[in-house]
């Protein structure tokens, strides 16, 4: 695990993270007191401290050091050692955890960022940044944003937009980024990509939408430059041999590509007769949810039950 990097400036606290299907959560978990769970993505904390509310024990992970700094003020006090803090990336996890000799009865993996991260200028993902181009969670890793714009191919690129982001006009974009390279233009700033990606779609005709239309192209490139699928597979099947039997996993993903891999995931599993699937269409939020989190828009919930 990576103890080496530092917390950043970012104001954590600015913009709360409402958990996610907290409920739905806690009753694929149904907790046994006592228990062991995981959470492999901290976050702001909500769904721990939701676990821990109903008498688990958790270890918890985060790559980012902040997140894991703020539970450390937060939760750690109230929750004692019932709370186990890992600084790092949850596609380690199966080893940490025989490490520390923990047979979990369940894994939440809650994918994505939260969203104070998403608004922090140091983060890059935010549409107003004027920051770098970078989008990389953890500062040690070589690949940023602007690196994979400076380097894909047009092809690279368009599969990049169309896999991890579900982008309609990818290859308009990998065109219009290819072209503005070829000019020494490519944008250099969140803000500055934000506008040509919205330059495209204003060409291309589209005009009102909901989301920003750089929404997908943010996205795309953050799955890939934290290679988050990646992650989130090695996490999971490191763990899953761990759980103790009736365990169970249960993943939230926002996006089509991750929920494709899980659904394969999961499913391969049951087909090598190691476990079950409790419902085959993932669950998604109610509607007084959707009206309060807009984030729950496109959660998906899969649960796997260990034999
Ligand atoms: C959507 S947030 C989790 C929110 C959390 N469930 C809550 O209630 O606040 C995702 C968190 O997972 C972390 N994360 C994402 N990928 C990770 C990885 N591969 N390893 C460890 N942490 C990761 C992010 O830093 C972020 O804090």
């Amino acid at each position: 695990m990576d103890e080496s990097v530092q917390p950043s400036d970012r104001p954590l606290d600015r913009m709360a993270h409402r958990p996610v299907m907290t409920s739905e959560v806690l009753e694929a978990l149904s907790i046994c007191q006592g228990s062991w769970y995981v959470d492999a993505t901290l976050g702001q904390g909500g769904h721990t401290e939701a676990m821990l509310s109903q008498g688990a024990q958790v270890v918890a992970f985060d790559m980012d050091p902040l997140a894991i700094m703020k539970a450390r003020e937060n939760l750690s006090p109230r929750f004692g050692d019932r709370l186990r803090l890992v600084s790092g990336n949850h596609r380690n996890m199966g080893q940490v955890l025989m490490d520390m000799g923990i047979h979990p009865r369940g894994v939440l993996l809650d994918s994505g960022w939260s969203m104070p991260q998403s608004e922090s200028d140091s983060s890059g993902l935010s549409f107003e940044s004027t920051g770098p181009l970078d989008m990389r969670m953890d500062p040690s890793v070589e690949k940023t944003a602007l690196s994979v714009l400076e380097e894909s191919s047009i092809e690279e690129l368009a599969s990049i937009l169309s896999n991890y982001g579900d982008e309609p006009l990818a290859m308009g974009i990998a065109r219009a980024l290819a072209e503005a390279r070829s000019r020494g233009r490519l944008p250099g700033t969140p803000k500055e990509l934000a506008a040509f990606v919205s330059g495209v779609y204003y060409r291309k005709g589209y005009r009102r939408s909901r989301r920003h239309p750089a929404t997908r192209t943010f996205m795309a490139l953050r799955i890939v430059v934290n290679g988050e699928i990646d992650s989130l597979i090695l996490g999971l099947a490191g763990v899953r041999p761990l759980l103790e039997s009736g365990g169970k996993l249960v993943v939230l993903s926002f996006h089509s590509r991750e929920d494709r891999e899980i659904k394969h995931l999961f499913r391969n599993w049951v087909r090598e007769g190691l476990g079950s699937l409790p419902f085959s269409k993932p669950r998604t939020a109610d509607k007084e949810e959707l009206r309060r989190n807009p984030r729950a828009r496109s959660a998906k919930m899969r649960v796997f039950i260990e034999n």
